[in-house]
């Protein structure tokens, strides 16, 4: 079996509140390995950003252990092997989309026609039409879609999505789930995706749920029929 992309073990993160303590993450034991499709479901606080930040090297536990086997150290993550789309809006405002877009690529040095994966990247998602846009004139669920053309730029080998299709209806949402797992297929690259939303989750192979920072099973794999 390949190395797992993540190996986390008794993976702890807590937060100061005031004089209060928040377990945001406790104890998560999970593996992810290539091609894996998760769906990281649970209430609002379960813990599904802090975990996912923790997955993409962002964020570091505060206990445990959390290695990414194939991919390295953690400072080496960011944004040529992993690509995360937060959860907020997060395009740079004085940007073009196809500027916003290349970011990771310029950002890792990586050898590549930069125009050309652009070009491609935005014509994923349906997006060709905006590339000379400014970020303030688009409406939310296009930022969302243009912040998922910028995480498959580089051609990560994981993906890491925080709600991405939160402000898009559910036909839109569909199609850019459908977009995506399209350019996936055949790749190696996994995907892990928060989300709220069942119809999205059920587009995934596995589905983890988190419970008051716990991840339910331990990280088992809940597969879906
Ligand atoms: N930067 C922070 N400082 C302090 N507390 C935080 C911080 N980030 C998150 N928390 C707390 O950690 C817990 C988990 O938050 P997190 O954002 O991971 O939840 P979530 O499952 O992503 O929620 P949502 O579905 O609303 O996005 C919450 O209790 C939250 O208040
Ligand atoms: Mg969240």
């Amino acid at each position: 079996m390949a190395d797992a992309l993540i190996q986390a073990t008794d993976v702890g993160r807590a937060y100061r509140q005031g004089s209060a303590t928040v377990a945001a993450v406790v104890e998560a034991t999970f593996q992810l390995q290539p091609k894996d499709r998760m769906a990281l479901m649970g209430r609002s606080g379960s813990g599904k950003s802090t975990l996912l930040h923790l997955m993409a090297g962002l964020d570091r536990p505060d206990s445990g252990s959390l290695l990414w086997p194939a991919l390295g150290a953690a400072e080496s993550l960011l944004p040529a092997k992993i690509a995360l789309v937060f959860q907020a809006p997060s395009l740079l405002e004085p940007l073009t989309v196809a500027e916003n877009v290349a970011l990771p690529l310029l950002m890792s040095g990586a050898v590549v026609d930069t125009d050309a994966a652009v070009t491609a990247a935005l014509a994923t998602f349906g997006l060709t039409h905006l590339a000379d846009k400014l970020p303030e004139t688009l409406s939310g669920g296009q930022m969302q879609c243009v912040a998922m053309a910028r995480a498959i730029v580089g051609q990560p080998q994981l993906i890491l999505a925080d709600e991405p299709t939160g402000q898009l209806d559910r036909v839109t949402g569909q199609a850019l789930l459908d977009a995506l797992l399209q350019h996936l297929a055949g790749t190696e690259t996994a995907l892990v995706i928060a989300t709220h939303d069942p119809a999205v989750a059920e587009r995934m192979t596995m589905i983890w749920r988190m419970d008051h920072g716990r991840l339910l099973a331990d990280g088992q794999r809940e597969v879906v029929a």
